[in-house]
């Protein structure tokens, strides 16, 4: 069955992420294009139907976002979010001037001039979320009011054309009922089945993957995250013994991660693992090194060097490599095509940049449709264990990047000990599972301390757990006193060599989540 899609014109809201994410947790699949897709590409997917997201411009400002006004008449349904409502007012020939009383923040809608399948359901008036200053003052021909405020107009409606809007954000926590009209939309206007499950999505990646691949041979590079391993995982689903793992240890990777790794893909899920253990290879190009971006550039250069070697002698026994798996994610794919143009790099990420370029290897990227906690739904359905689904993030650059100042084999053993404790406490107080990353930093600071009778003199630990949603942002997490106690005084008395524990209490943006 082919998958119905509900395209999303991306208008550079904040929100525009989270609009997709409602669909799909109607089981509906949506993508994010930017707004100035061409209609083409937009045609090509055979929308079911098409939102136009909010966007923090004013449809008269000289570079105010625009979509291709064709959209509008694709004869396919339309919902205007906020900005999307200015766009199809101002496009079809009404008027939008900026709101005389700016209206942020929670406002109440009242629904009027009867039913319309948008808002079926609902009650006369609803509590919801507005983010705009601009408002509709003349509506375009064919069209009526669905929704006001006590002071502006919410929503409007040409049924005959098959287009609606709202100028307040269905898609935020704080319209409570918002579920209900993305569903009408959805569902009562646009048809949709609700079908795309996370075992459709199997079905469907798996029976693509064995088109793509053919008779081919892949290599996929494991870390021991979420995303390598459910992509690993669907991949070893659709072609078996023709993918072929890798998992190299870098040296910086936690406590017995190496061996746990092993354990639950290769014993518990029969991947066919090739591991190598390269430890020494990385610290020797990490001596002396401090500079955070000269490790991670090390780092990334070695682990291409060490998994060429591999592939390459993968490729003597198989006959050759042809693709190579990459766990990438949607929200990657959204930011590297938004509008809102590449930002500052702040750290290099990529982990394994230039591979595919310099081995001359095909991408498959299974998981590049979805966003992280769908990834995790896809694992469930394919009987991965917990144990690997519900682990917190971990960077590619391991340990090195959370050992500040030079690498060396006793620093990464001391803070290996350390995160273990941390690792333990957090999920021994149950909150490993809500707290986004939860780890110790090794800092370059040595300061006196007293244990038994005796002066020491040692490393200092910091403690870091933060609450996120993408890693984007993030708040420092609130952490009790108690967990914090137990935390300070199991390191300092089981790890010999730190002295002394702090708790980092920054969030990000203005710090990082990681120190370097
Ligand atoms: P920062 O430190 O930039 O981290 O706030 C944001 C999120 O990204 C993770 N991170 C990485 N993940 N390779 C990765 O796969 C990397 O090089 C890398 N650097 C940071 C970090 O753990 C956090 O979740």
């Amino acid at each position: 069955m082919d998958t119905q899609t509900v395209v999303i014109l991306d208008f550079g809201s904040q929100y525009t992420q989270l609009i997709a994410r409602r669909i799909r947790e109607q089981n509906v699949f949506s993508v994010v294009l930017p707004c100035t897709a061409p209609l083409s590409d937009i045609q090509a997917l055979h929308p079911l139907g098409i939102i136009l997201s909010g966007g923090p411009s004013s449809v008269y400002d000289a570079d105010a976002p625009a979509a291709n006004p064709k959209v509008l008449e694709m004869g396919v349904p339309v919902l205007g979010i906020c900005y999307g409502l200015h766009f199809i007012v101002h496009h079809l020939g009404g008027k939008v001037r900026s709101g005389t009383k700016r209206e942020y923040g929670h406002a109440e809608v009242t629904i009027e001039n009867g039913a319309t399948p948008l808002f079926t359901g609902l009650p006369a008036t609803l509590a919801v979320w507005m983010s705009h200053g601009d408002e509709a003052l003349e509506l375009p021909a064919g069209f009526r009011r669905s929704a006001v405020t006590s002071n502006a107009l919410a929503g409007i409606a040409n049924e005959e054309r098959r287009i609606w809007a709202v100028q307040f954000h269905p898609e935020v926590h704080h319209t409570p009922l918002g579920p209900q009209i993305i569903k009408n939309f959805l569902f009562k206007i646009c048809g949709a089945r609700g079908d795309w499950t996370p075992a459709h999505f199997i079905e469907t990646t798996v029976a693509a993957i064995r088109e793509k691949v053919g008779k081919g041979h892949v290599v996929c590079g494991l870390s021991g995250g979420v995303d390598s391993s459910v992509a690993a995982v669907l991949v070893h689903r659709a072609i078996g013994s023709q993918l072929t793992c890798v998992f190299v240890n870098n040296g910086v990777l936690r406590k017995n991660e190496f061996a746990n790794v092993q354990k639950n893909l290769r014993d518990k899920l029969g991947l066919h693992i090739v591991v190598v253990d390269a430890s020494e290879r990385f610290l020797k190009k990490l001596t002396s090194v401090i500079d955070p971006e000269t490790k991670r550039k090390r780092i990334g250069a070695e682990f291409i060097a060490v998994f060429e070697d591999e592939a390459a002698r993968i490729a003597k026994q198989t006959g050759g490599v042809d693709w190579l798996v990459q766990g990438t994610l949607y929200p990657d794919v959204i930011e590297s095509s938004s509008v809102k143009g590449p930002s500052q790099t702040i750290k290099s990420h990529h982990n394994v940049g230039g591979l595919p370029e310099k081995m001359k290897l095909k991408l498959i990227e299974p998981l590049r449709d979805l966003f992280k906690d769908e990834v995790r739904r896809i694992g469930r359905d394919l009987g991965m264990p917990e144990e690997i689904l519900g682990r917190q993030p971990f960077p590619g650059p391991g340990l090195a990047v959370r050992i500040l100042g030079e690498v060396t084999p006793e620093r990464v053993a001391l803070l290996q000990e350390a995160d273990e404790i941390v690792v333990a406490e957090i999920k021994a107080a149950g909150l490993y599972s809500t707290i986004w990353q939860s780890f110790a930093v090794l800092l370059p600071v040595m300061s006196v301390g007293v244990m038994g009778d005796q002066r020491t003199y040692a490393y200092t630990v910091a403690v870091r757990a933060v609450h996120s949603e993408d890693g984007m942002t993030a708040d420092w997490t609130p952490l009790s006193y108690e967990v914090l106690k137990r935390i300070s005084s199991r390191i300092v008395n089981e790890v010999r060599g730190i002295n002394r524990v702090v708790y980092d209490i920054t969030s990000k943006p203005p710090g990082t989540i990681e120190w370097e």
